[in-house]
C-alpha cells in the first residue's frame, strides 16, 4: 500500500527517477521545489520515466533557508510523510566552502530536523567516498571522532562539493543519534544513465566525461591500469534506495550503491569511445601530474582538468558485503555495465548535444 513521502532534490537526475519509482508504486509524494512553477514540467518528466504524475505534489522551499523555507500550510502537508528522502545538493565543482556548507551541510541538517520532528526515517543519499577509508585518512578526516576533523583544511584539499558531502554525512548521523531518530544512508558511486533507456541529465559528471572524450580532450588515461571510476546505474540506485527506505532492519545503517565490475578507467574510456566512434586514449598520465597542472592558472581551464573530479579516480576496492546481502534479500541484480554505458552514450549523443 502506498504511503506519503517527502523528497528533496526531486527535480535532479536521481530525484526524477526516484519520483518515477515512488509515484508508479502508489506513493503520494511531496517534492520540495525552489520554483513551484516547474511542477508541471517535472510531472511530465516523471511521466516519461514511467511514473504516475498524479501522485506528485509540490511544496515551495529551499534547504538553505530556515525551516526549509516552508509555509505553515506546506509544513502541514508534508507532516503526513512516512519517509523523508534527502537528495538535494549543490552538486558542482568550484563551490566555495561557505556556499557548499550552507546547502549541503546546514541544508541536510534542516532536512534531518524535519524528519526527526515528524518521527519518520530520513533516507539520505550520500557519496561512496565516505567508505574509502584510506582517502579519508589522507585528506585529514577523523573517521572515529569526526568532531576532531579540521573541516576547512579538508575543504581546501578536496574542494567544496566533496568536503561538504563528507561533513554533512557525519553531522547528520550525529544529529539523528542525539535526536534518537532513524536514518538510512545510501552511498552511490558516479551515477550513469538508465540501463534500458540510457536517460541521464546534462550536468552529470559522466556527461562531462563523455563530451570531453567526444571532443578529443582526453589525450591520456588518468592514473594506471589499477585506477577505476566506480559507477552505478540510476535504476539500480533508485531500486536500492526504495528497498532500504521501507526495511525496518536498515534503520541506522549505510549501504553502498556501486557496480564492483565497472571496468578500469582505461576500459571504461574504451567502451565509451567505441560507441562515440572516436579513438580511446592509450597512454597513461599520473594523477599527481594532472593535479599539478590543474594548479597552473589558466591551464586547468584550457586542458579542461577538474582537480576535484580527480579524487574519484582511485585504486581502492570497497567492502560490498552489505550491498550483496541486500541484493540477495531483494533479488536485485546490477544491470550489465557495458550495455548501460553504451546506452548512456547513445542517449547523450541523441538528446544532450553541446
Ligand atoms: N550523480 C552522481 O553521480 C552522484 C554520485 C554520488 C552522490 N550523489 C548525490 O546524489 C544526490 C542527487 O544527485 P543528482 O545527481 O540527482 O543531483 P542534481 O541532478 O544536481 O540535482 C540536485 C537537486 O538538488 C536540488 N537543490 C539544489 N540546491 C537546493 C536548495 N538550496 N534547496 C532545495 N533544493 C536544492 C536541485 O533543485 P533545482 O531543480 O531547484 O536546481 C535538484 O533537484 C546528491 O545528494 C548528490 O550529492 C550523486
Amino acid at each position: 500500500m502506498g504511503v506519503e513521502c517527502f523528497v528533496t532534490g526531486g527535480s535532479g537526475f536521481v530525484g526524477q527517477h526516484l519520483l518515477a519509482r515512488l509515484s508508479a508504486t502508489g506513493h503520494k509524494t511531496w517534492v520540495l521545489m525552489r520554483n513551484r512553477d516547474h511542477l508541471e514540467r517535472l510531472r511530465e518528466q516523471v511521466g516519461q520515466l514511467g511514473g504516475n504524475p498524479a501522485n506528485i505534489h509540490a511544496v515551495a522551499g529551499d534547504i538553505s533557508r530556515d525551516g526549509l523555507g516552508l509555509s505553515e500550510a506546506d509544513r502541514q502537508s508534508v507532516s503526513c510523510a512516512s519517509v523523508v528522502f534527502h537528495l538535494a545538493a549543490a552538486f558542482s565543482w568550484g563551490l566555495t566552502m561557505e556556499r557548499a556548507r550552507a546547502v549541503n551541510v546546514q541544508g541536510a541538517l534542516r532536512v534531518a530536523r524535519l524528519a526527526a520532528s515528524l518521527r519518520v526515517r530520513l533516507v539520505m543519499v550520500g557519496g561512496y567516498m565516505v567508505q574509502n577509508f584510506a582517502f579519508l585518512t589522507r585528506i585529514g578526516v577523523d573517521y572515529d571522532c569526526p568532531a576532531n576533523t579540521d573541516w576547512p583544511a579538508v575543504y581546501s584539499r578536496v574542494g567544496g562539493y566533496e568536503g561538504s558531502k563528507l561533513e554533512s554525512h557525519f553531522a547528520v548521523i550525529r544529529y539523528m543519534q542525539q535526536a534518537g531518530a532513524d536514518y538510512t544512508i545510501v552511498h552511490p558511486a558516479t551515477v550513469c544513465g538508465h540501463s534500458e533507456s540510457g536517460h541521464i541529465l546534462a550536468g552529470q559528471p559522466l556527461v562531462e566525461l563523455i563530451r570531453n572524450l567526444a571532443q578529443g580532450r582526453f589525450k591520456a588515461v588518468p592514473g594506471s591500469t589499477r585506477h577505476w571510476l566506480p559507477m552505478v546505474s540510476v535504476d539500480y540506485l533508485v531500486t536500492l534506495i526504495t528497498c532500504v527506505a521501507f526495511d525496518p532492519l536498515l534503520a541506522n545503517r549505510q549501504v553502498l550503491a556501486l557496480h564492483e565490475h565497472t571496468p578500469n578507467l582505461q576500459g571504461l574510456l574504451r567502451e565509451l569511445a567505441k560507441t562515440l566512434g572516436v579513438k580511446a586514449p592509450q597512454r597513461h598520465v599520473a594523477i599527481g601530474l594532472l593535479r599539478w597542472l590543474a594548479m597552473i592558472p589558466g591551464l586547468a581551464a584550457r586542458l579542461e582538468i577538474r582537480a576535484e573530479s580527480l579524487n574519484f579516480i582511485q585504486t581502492q576496492r570497497f567492502d560490498m558485503s552489505e550491498s550483496e546481502h541486500l541484493e540477495r534479500k531483494y533479488r536485485l541484480t546490477q544491470p550489465d555495465m557495458a550495455q548501460t554505458l553504451e546506452r548512456t552514450v547513445r542517449y547523450v549523443m541523441a538528446h544532450l548535444p553541446d
